[in-house]
C-alpha cells in the first residue's frame, strides 16, 4: 500500500528545490547490496513487531536490543498480550534496557491500540505519532516499514547523515536547524521503495556513517558528501553547544568545640534557602590563608588549630561552586553565639539535620571517619 504524507505548506515535497531523486535512488541501491537485511524485524509487516523494535531502538543500538526483543516477543507475541500484562511484568522485562519512560508509554501504547483501533496500529503516521512513546521520525519508520507508507525519518544517524553529506551547519537539534533537516528529509523521499530506502538510511548512519571515524570508503554518498569534500566530518555535525555556567569559589569553616558544629541558617532566598550550612567566606579558595580563617573564627570562640579538608565542587543550575573546607578546633566557645543565625550543632545529631547535601555528605564524613580527610 502506498500512501503519501501530506506536507505541511513550505515543507520540502517533491517540487521542493531540495529534491534530488538520485539521492534516494543511491541509498536504496546502497541498502539491497550492502545494508542490513536480517535483523529480527525486518522480514514482517506485522505492525506491532515493527513498533516494538522501533521503540526499543531509540535509545538503545541493535547488538543490546536484540535479546531483548526476542525474549519480549516470546512472553508478549501480540500487541493483546502486552495490553494485557501487567506493569510489573513489563517492567522486568524492559529490566536492564534503561529509559524506562518507553516502558511504561509501550504499555499505556499497546492498551490504547487494544482500546481505540482494535489491536490494529493505525498506518497514518499522524494518527501513530499521537500514541504515547511515538514522535515524528518514530511513526514515520513504523508507517513505512509496516505499511509502505511515504513518510520522511529523522532520528540522530540520519540527522548526521544530512548534516554531513549537505554541509548543514549549526546544532541539529536547535529548533530552525531541525526544521530545515525536516524539509530536506521530506523534498528527499522516493516515489517507491520508501522500506530500502528508510532502512538504507539508518544502516548508513549506523554502520557507515558513524560518529567518530565514518567509513568514506564504503559510502555510496562520498562524492556528493560536503563534509567528505572538505576533509570536515568531525566537524559535522556540529555538537550541542555548550552551557557557560558560570564558577564561584568559597571557604566552609567546619568550627569544632565538645562534640559540636557551628552551622548557619542560610537566608530564605537565594541558594540553600531556609537550610542550615556552614559559616562560609566568600572569597576565592586561595586568597583566604591561615591567619583570615583564624580571624574569622576568632568570632565564635578560641582557634587552637586550622586544618584544610578535601575540596569539592557542586553543581547548581545556574553555576558551579568549588569550596575549600577548613577545620577549625576550638579551645574553647565564646559565651555568645553572634549572629543569632549561628547555632551549635550536637554532632551526633547531624544525619537528620537540614543541611544540604554536600555539605551534609562533608560533615558526616569529618565526624565518623576523620582520617580520610585532609
Ligand atoms: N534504528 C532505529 N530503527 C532501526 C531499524 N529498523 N533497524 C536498525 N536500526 C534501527
Amino acid at each position: 500500500m502506498k500512501r503519501a504524507v501530506k506536507a505541511p505548506p513550505g515543507d520540502g515535497g517533491a517540487g521542493s528545490a531540495l529534491a534530488d531523486p538520485s539521492f534516494s535512488d543511491t541509498v536504496i541501491r546502497w541498502q539491497k547490496q550492502h545494508g542490513r537485511h536480517t535483523l529480527p524485524w525486518q522480514n514482517t509487516r506485522d505492525a506491532y513487531r515493527i513498533w516494538l523494535s522501533e521503540i526499543m531502538l531509540q535509545q538503545t543500538q541493535v547488538t543490546a536490543v536484540i535479546p531483548y526483543y526476542e525474549r519480549f516477543l516470546r512472553s508478549f507475541p501480540t500487541v493483546q498480550a502486552l495490553a494485557a500484562a501487567s506493569s510489573e511484568e513489563v517492567m522486568a522485562h524492559w529490566s536492564g534496557l534503561g529509559y524506562y519512560t518507553r516502558a511504561r508509554n509501550l504499555h499505556r501504547c499497546a492498551q490504547r491500540v487494544v482500546a481505540e483501533y482494535g489491536g490494529v496500529f493505525p498506518s497514518d503516521p499522524g494518527a501513530l505519532a499521537e500514541l504515547p512513546g511515538i514522535g515524528r521520525s518514530t511513526a514515520a519508520a513504523i508507517s513505512a516499514f509496516a505499511y509502505g507508507t511515504r513518510a520522511a525519518i529523522l532520528d540522530g544517524n540520519v540527522k548526521r547523515v544530512f548534516c554531513r553529506v549537505f554541509g548543514v551547519e549549526g546544532f541539529p537539534g536547535a529548533k530552525p536547524v531541525e526544521d530545515a533537516l525536516w524539509r530536506r528529509a521530506v523534498a528527499l523521499l522516493p516515489e517507491s521503495d520508501v522500506e530500502a530506502y528508510t532502512q538504507g538510511l539508518m544502516d548508513l548512519g549506523a554502520t557507515v556513517c558513524t560518529r567518530g571515524t565514518p567509513a568514506c570508503q564504503n559510502c555510496p554518498l562520498a562524492e556528493r558528501c560536503a563534509a567528505q569534500q572538505s576533509g570536515r566530518q568531525r566537524e559535522l555535525p556540529v555538537p550541542r553547544p555548550k552551557k557557560i555556567v558560570p564558577e564561584r569559589e568559597a571557604v566552609m569553616l567546619v568550627l569544632t568545640h565538645g562534640g559540636h558544629v557551628l552551622l548557619e541558617q542560610r537566608p530564605d532566598s537565594g541558594i540553600w534557602g531556609g537550610l542550615l550550612s556552614l559559616p562560609q567566606m566568600d572569597v576565592a579558595m586561595d586568597d583566604a590563608s591561615l591567619s583570615d580563617i583564624e580571624a574569622f573564627a576568632a568570632r565564635f570562640g578560641r582557634p587552637a588549630g586550622v586544618e584544610p579538608l578535601l575540596r569539592f565542587t557542586h553543581v547548581f543550575t545556574h553555576f558551579k561552586l568549588h569550596v575549600a573546607p577548613y577545620r577549625v578546633h576550638l579551645a574553647s566557645r565564646a559565651a555568645e553565639v553572634t549572629p543569632a543565625s549561628h547555632v551549635w550543632y550536637d554532632t551526633a545529631r547531624l544525619a537528620e539535620a537540614p543541611l544540604p547535601a554536600p555539605v551534609k555528605k562533608l560533615l558526616l564524613a569529618v565526624f565518623r571517619e576523620p582520617d580520610l580527610l585532609g
